[in-house]
């Protein structure tokens, strides 16, 4: 039995209680979270390993920065923070060495980002258009409406979003530059949905704004970069966990780890194993653990999340 016992932090942190179950992290052990946040899970998993423990926080948000200030003056544990996109904060701790027992993703935005409606984040504040998670990136969301060609747009929101009016949508983007602010992009999607489209369940900007987000902060190429750094960096008997929001994260970190829990890469048709190759990986949460009907009630934010985690085979426990 789990018990949760995290600070108030405008984050709540999501499927908590199974990622600390499915990890198991021990005293002692090393543990990376890869998407610190509001330090939710980071401060769950920091009690567990305790005061022989080190725990690493990554974001590439200085807003979480400060938030692992304030956890890390109350962790049991060593804690350090590299504020930093995951895949190069990564790459520099293969290079000093870390080897670590657990790592943890929870892709996407945090409510912190998502409140803090001058950042943009949100079709549901006026603000200008922003949507970098961090601040000191090239790309914006205003660059991306304003400057990318009708095209590429529409092809951000077909494959961010499977928006099935992208043409119609970045045809209007394009028809009402220069946008500056959320409003006006709102207004531009709805101007570019059929009549039908517009009125319905959920705001009809939703998709958009996801597409947009996903591209300014190049979620989904940071993704493939990270999970085979992780996965190669993680002490023998490791445990990665990963939690998504979507399906584009989500068959991402599933082909990765299935690949890993498979081995042998030969057709079937073949009648013995030429590749030699064998699993590396135990997969704990088979098909994935969504939340319960308890934590979607509290938190509906929790909705669409799925995590999966899975155990680098040669340790202890093979
Ligand atoms: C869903 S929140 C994590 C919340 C956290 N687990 C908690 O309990 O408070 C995702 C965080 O990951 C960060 N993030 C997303 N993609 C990142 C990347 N490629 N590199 C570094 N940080 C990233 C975001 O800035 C955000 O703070």
């Amino acid at each position: 039995m789990v018990t949760l016992t995290y600070m108030p932090t405008d984050h709540v942190p999501v499927l908590a209680a199974e990622v600390i179950r499915e990890t198991d992290p021990r005293p002692g052990e090393t543990v990376i979270d890869c998407t610190f946040g509001g330090g939710g899970h980071a401060r769950l998993l920091a009690e567990r390993i305790g005061v022989a423990g080190t725990l690493i926080g990554i974001d590439r948000d200085p807003a979480a920065a400060d938030r692992f200030e304030q956890v890390a003056a109350e962790a049991p544990c060593e804690m350090r923070f590299l504020r930093a996109d995951f895949d190069s904060a990564l790459a520099e701790l293969v290079a000093e060495g870390v080897e670590p027992d657990v790592v943890l993703f929870d892709f996407g935005v945090s409510s912190m980002q998502i409140d803090a409606w001058e950042r943009g984040f949100s079709y549901s504040f006026d603000a200008p258009l922003d949507m970098r998670m961090d601040p000191d990136a090239g790309l914006s969301a205003r660059m991306v409406v304003n400057e990318w060609p009708e095209s590429r747009i529409a092809e951000a929101l077909r494959n961010y979003a499977d928006e099935r009016h992208a043409r119609s949508i970045a045809r209007r983007i394009v028809e009402r530059r220069p946008l500056t602010t959320t409003a006006e992009l709102v207004e531009a999607v709805r101007d570019g949905l059929p009549p039908s489209a517009r009125f319905g369940r959920g705001n009809p900007a939703k998709r958009t704004f996801q597409a947009i987000r996903i591209a300014v902060n190049r979620e989904l190429e940071a993704i493939d970069a990270a999970l085979p750094e992780a996965w190669e960096m993680l002490a023998p008997g490791g445990r990665l966990a990963a939690i998504s929001f979507h399906s584009l994260e989500d068959r991402r970190v599933k082909r990765f780890l299935a690949d890993r829990a498979r081995g042998c890469v030969c057709p079937p048709e073949l009648p013995v194993c030429r590749c030699g190759l064998e699993p590396e990986a135990k997969l704990l949460t088979r098909g994935g653990l969504v939340p319960s009907p308890g934590e979607l009630a509290e938190n509906p934010r929790s909705a669409s999340a799925r995590l999966r985690v899975a155990r680098k085979l040669g340790g202890v426990e093979g």
